[in-house]
């Protein structure tokens, strides 16, 4: 472990060399910078009509019971692991395996899932335009993720590990969080596996073990970031992580995406889910 994190702070020096990232600075600048992030989140957060995230939600509230596709139906009758039609703690248990679709799913390849089987829906558009850019105020996978998410407000993530495919996508959820690749080869123990480290002003939560860090971070997501605008889906965050990594564009929804949110949320078990969060 104590090599790894020598390599890990070793790259990161590499990578300041290289002007990828900027990981030190004056302490207090840094800290000050915090602070006042976490002050305006706690400002935020005592007025919970202040969130812009909730705007998604109703969206997707709205989005969600639409009659839609070539079967002109809702997806209220959509099964997110807790019987058709159930949302309560149902992100809480996902990423989880689905017998009709002999697979395990997130959050959002389910959605898609039953947006292609129970509507009839051509999801061509909604994987392309999954993560919405600047100014388009939310896609319509950021709108249905918030929603659903946002329906295991306060419950605790309970894993799913029971079924050979959950624990085969642990398995490759881990193995893919060490690897090393890409350009700089990185993985992402290299920036998310020491506590306290940050790039620039972001504190970089450890997600190599199971703890606060992952349980604060995981659970958040949809999220809400103040820095774009807009609310971020987990496929957009792992997305984001590999494009930083200069790894080749991961397809939304992939299997080895949800490997990585499955080890991520076993991490993180225990988190208290709370969405749409607000994130810088
Ligand atoms: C080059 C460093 C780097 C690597 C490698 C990296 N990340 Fe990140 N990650 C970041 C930064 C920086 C942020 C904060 C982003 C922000 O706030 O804009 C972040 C944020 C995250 C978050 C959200 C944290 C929160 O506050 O909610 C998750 C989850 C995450 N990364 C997972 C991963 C995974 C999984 C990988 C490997 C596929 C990975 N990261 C690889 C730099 C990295």
């Amino acid at each position: 472990m104590k090599m790894r994190r020598l390599i890990g702070a070793l790259i990161l020096g590499i990578a300041l060399s290289a002007g990828l990232a900027a990981v030190s600075g004056p302490a207090t600048a840094q800290e000050d910078a915090s602070k006042g992030i976490e002050q305006y989140r706690k400002m935020m957060a005592e007025d919970p009509f202040a969130n812009p995230g909730l705007l998604y939600v109703d969206s997707g509230e709205a989005l969600w019971k639409e009659k839609r596709g070539t079967n002109n139906v809702s997806l209220e009758a959509c099964d997110m692991g807790k019987g058709p039609g159930v949302l309560e703690g149902a992100m809480a248990e996902m990423p989880r395996y689905f017998a009709d679709a002999d697979k395990v799913m997130d959050v959002e390849s389910r959605i898609l899932w039953c947006m292609e089987k129970l509507q009839g829906l051509d999801t061509g558009p909604v994987k392309k335009k999954a993560f919405s850019k600047s100014g388009e105020g939310g896609s319509e996978m950021e709108f249905l993720a918030s929603y659903v998410s946002s329906m295991s407000n306060g419950m605790p993530l309970k894993p799913q590990l029971s079924h050979p495919k959950e624990k085969e996508a642990y398995a490759l959820g881990e193995a893919l969080f060490f690897l090393r690749a890409g350009p700089f080869d990185f993985s992402c123990e290299s920036c998310h596996g020491t506590p306290g480290s940050r790039i620039r002003l972001q504190d970089l939560p450890d997600l190599s073990k199971p703890g606060v860090d992952a349980q604060k971070t995981i659970a958040t997501w949809p999220a809400y970031r103040v820095s774009t605008e807009s609310v971020k889906t987990m496929q957009h965050r792992m997305s984001d992580c590999y494009r930083q990594m200069r790894m080749p564009k991961v397809g939304f929804g992939s299997d080895a995406v949800t490997a990585l949110i499955t080890y991520l949320m076993k991490q993180a078990e225990g988190g208290e889910v709370q969405v749409p969060a607000l994130k810088r």
